[in-house]
């Protein structure tokens, strides 16, 4: 079946989803969000207040700053398919916790079914512990990862560097090397 119909089938199932508690406190539920025909998937880690309103994953001050990465890797929205550990808000920006994500799993194993990326970027520890449990970020950046047939390049969150000016240069080194590895 054609990625694209899968996947928007997916988005539907995501925007009724009552599997765990987010559902309570969210607005929208946020599915992943991009081109059906796209090699590289970026996984964030929840949606956040811009994200809830709307509907669609990185639309507000962290979205601007991917949008910024992106185009290092000489990208844009349009090209990537970009996605989130879970799917609805949860309160407060916390951190999603290990049974929400556990709760959210699926569809992320679904979303990487149908799209079949070759890359998929790491965004931040969250992602990068569904995928890596044992990994630290410290030392998994910039390093890519091949498995099951995949690449994993793992980078620190983009809101991590409004936080945290130090982290610039790293992601955007890391941003840069998405593009060698896109044979850009
Ligand atoms: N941060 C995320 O991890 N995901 C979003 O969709 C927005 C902000
Ligand atoms: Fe469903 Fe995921 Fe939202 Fe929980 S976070 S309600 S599992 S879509």
């Amino acid at each position: 079946m054609d990625p694209g119909l899968l996947l928007g089938e997916l988005a539907e199932e995501v925007r009724t989803c009552e599997k765990c508690d987010l559902c309570r406190s969210r607005t929208k539920a946020v599915p992943g969000e991009g081109s059906g025909r796209s090699v590289v998937m970026l996984v964030g880690e929840a949606p956040g207040g811009k994200e809830d309103q709307s509907g669609r994953p990185f639309v507000g001050a962290a979205g601007r700053k991917l949008e910024g990465l992106l185009m290092l890797a000489g990208l844009s929205r349009d090209d990537v398919f970009i996605t989130n550990i879970v799917k609805c808000r949860p309160p407060e920006n916390r951190r999603p916790r290990r049974e929400e994500a556990e709760s959210c799993r699926d569809y992320l194993r679904r979303e990487i079914e149908a799209l079949n990326p070759s890359l998929v970027v790491l965004l931040g520890v969250t992602a990068l512990k569904q995928f890596f449990p044992s990994s630290e970020i410290s030392t998994a950046r910039g390093v890519v990862v091949e498995s099951g047939g995949r690449r994993y390049l793992p980078t620190y969150h983009p809101a991590s560097m409004i936080y945290n000016r130090s982290l610039e240069a790293a992601v955007s080194e890391d941003f840069r090397e998405l593009k060698k590895l896109l044979g850009r």
